[in-house]
């Protein structure tokens, strides 16, 4: 039985591949959104992918979540640094969640040092551009006990 991941983009991550390339490298989300589909289907993990400019979308998403899936992997961009609603709603989600960043945070404004999500997630993955969405698909698909 394959485990449900949905993956979650938000604020500004659909101009990836536009935005800062060398920052955040030249992949388009819609590149490293397939990516995560094909790389999910190996590891036996149904990937969904989902991006939302706004804290409202991705808190519903989350919320549906809760519902449908197994497992989340979260860029929550520059909302990380921020939002405490997105991360009470991962908590209420009660799944296994992965946090990653394109970018090593921690190497950039000291803003970007602190998330509100890392103390809720399974693990944290920064600094190594898309691999990081396959890195936190693999841990998951090994915290399921499948593929990986
Ligand atoms: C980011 C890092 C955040 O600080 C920034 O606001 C982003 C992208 C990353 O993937 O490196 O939008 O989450």
């Amino acid at each position: 039985m394959s485990a449900r991941v949905l993956v979650i983009n938000g604020p500004n991550l659909n101009m990836l591949g536009k935005r800062e390339p060398k920052t955040y490298g030249t992949e388009t989300l819609a590149q490293v959104e397939a990516k995560c589909k094909r790389v999910g289907a190996e590891l036996g993990l149904e990937v969904t992918c989902f991006q939302a400019n706004s804290e409202g979308l991705l808190i519903r998403a989350i919320h549906e979540a809760r519902e449908t899936q197994d497992g989340i992997v979260i860029n929550a961009g520059a909302y990380t640094h921020t939002s405490i609603a997105i991360r009470d709603a991962l908590s209420a989600a009660e799944k296994p969640i992965v946090e990653v960043h394109l970018s090593n945070v921690h190497a950039r404004e000291s803003f970007r040092h602190i998330s509100y999500i890392s103390a809720i997630a399974i693990g944290v993955v920064v600094g190594f551009g898309s691999l990081g969405y396959e890195f936190a698909l693999k841990a998951l698909a090994q915290r399921f006990q499948i593929g990986a």
